[in-house]
């Protein structure tokens, strides 16, 4: 999958099905993904923005997510999500995220 800086570079990772997209970050150094918690949905600082053309792929919030989506420190817009929630499984395959200039 591929992460975007705000700066335009991206990094592309190898990530394996059932990780999620904050923890396949953490695992590969990529900058810009804080997870204070760990995947706890109590930090908000995995926020990453979805790219447009995966958003149906990558599904509905749970409204804990929803809720906590509402403390990033860039304010959130529809494609933002908490990258600790999302699951790498097949169909994610090549998803493209872009994270924001900070996440505290
Ligand atoms: S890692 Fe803390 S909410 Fe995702």
């Amino acid at each position: 999958m591929t992460y975007i800086q705000p700066d335009g570079a991206s990094s592309e990772v190898e990530a394996s099905r059932g990780d999620s997209v904050m923890s396949a970050a953490i695992a590969a150094g990529v900058p810009g993904i804080v997870a204070d918690c760990r995947g706890g949905l109590t930090c908000a600082t995995c926020h990453v923005f979805v790219d447009e053309e995966w958003l149906e792929r990558v599904g509905e919030k749970e409204p804990e997510e929803e809720e906590m989506l509402e403390l990033t420190a860039v304010p959130a817009t529809e494609c933002s999500r908490l990258s600790c929630q999302i699951v790498l499984v097949d169909e994610l395959d090549g998803l493209v995220v872009t994270v924001p200039e900070e996440q505290e």
